[in-house]
């Protein structure tokens, strides 16, 4: 919350509850605005209606409003965790596969991989989530598997699933991501059989979670790599090389966007979630199903943009 001359609020004046209610009633207006994803029909019959915002902190607590509590359709902020993943198990695998730079184009374009010789621009647009999952797949024998079980363990709720019917509608209407695909294997950056890991990308991204429990997942990022049991997933070099993709690459081409208005690493997906990190406070997930035309949901924008002008957290 802003005082009368705009100023920041420090937040450990005020009760978190109230922050994220008046947060709601703000961004009210907006929920519903734009439309929900329909590119894969599964999704095209989540109603628009739905808000729902989580904050969980690093000491442990939890808070939320709305539908912080319901589950949705993780999508591309799953592949955050799958680059975590890759990263704890080998950084060095990366390299020369998938690069750092902000694409500038739509989260499914083919237009730069032509160009780039089958090098995606960065982990975060589709061609780089499949070659990060690829990779995965390479590591664990199960890429999806392996996803699924880290995001039980973090956000401690082991009936967490994938949305069976959400992964056959991606891979049934798949063929611009198994073009991306194809065509990386082409340039040698697709090691394991197309389709494999193509299904193994529709998998993690069909993962249904909460805001609540997405928050809960991230908050290694929010302690420089440290997992919610107090084991190391990355090291703290990792956890913010993670943190700073976030910010340049996680809002695709509104990425510039998101950094000017929420100043914070986040990542969106076209389930209309938006993860957002705090380094050294909290992580924060908030939903609502309708998006604007790069992806990024319209009232979670908006609701990410009162978080960081009310509580002043952001990393600049
Ligand atoms: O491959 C796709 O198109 C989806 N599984 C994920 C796209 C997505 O979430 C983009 N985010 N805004």
């Amino acid at each position: 919350m802003a005082n009368e001359e705009g100023a920041a609020v420090s937040v450990d004046d005020i009760a978190y509850d109230a922050l994220l209610e008046w947060i709601a009633d703000e961004v009210a207006p907006y929920v519903g605005d734009g439309r929900v994803a329909d590119y894969i029909p599964a999704l095209a019959q989540v109603p628009p209606d739905r808000f729902g915002m989580a904050l969980a902190t690093v000491d442990g607590h939890l808070y939320g409003v709305g539908d912080f509590r319901e589950r949705f359709s993780l999508q591309s902020i799953s592949k955050v965790f799958t680059l975590a993943l890759v990263m704890a198990g080998d950084a060095g695998a990366l390299r020369g596969r998938v690069g750092v730079e902000p694409s500038g184009n739509a989260f499914n374009s083919l237009i730069q991989l032509e160009y780039e010789r089958g090098i995606p621009r960065n982990p975060f647009i589709n061609a780089g989530a499949l070659v990060v999952t690829d990779i995965l797949q390479s590591q664990t024998g199960d890429a999806a598997g392996t996803v699924l079980d880290f995001l039980r363990t973090e956000s401690d709720d082991h009936t967490i699933t994938i949305d069976g019917a959400v992964a056959a509608s991606e891979a049934e209407h798949g063929d611009l991501n198994l073009a991306l695909a194809h065509f990386m294997a082409a340039y040698g950056n697709i090691e394991n059989p197309v389709d494999l890991t193509a299904e193994h990308y529709f998998r993690h991204c069909s993962i249904a979670m909460s805001c609540a429990e997405t928050a809960m997942a991230a908050l290694f990022l929010a302690r420089h790599g440290v997992r919610t049991g107090g084991t190391r997933l990355l090291p703290v070099l990792g956890a913010k090389r993670v943190n700073a993709l976030m910010m340049t690459c996680g809002a695709y081409d509104a990425a510039g966007d998101f950094a000017f208005r929420v100043g914070l690493p986040g990542k969106s997906g076209v389930g209309g979630g938006i993860l957002a990190v705090v380094p050294g406070r909290a992580a924060l997930c908030v939903w609502s199903p309708a998006l604007d035309p790069h992806g990024n949901s319209v009232a979670g924008v908006e609701a990410l943009d009162r978080f960081s002008a009310a509580t002043g957290w952001s990393v600049f």
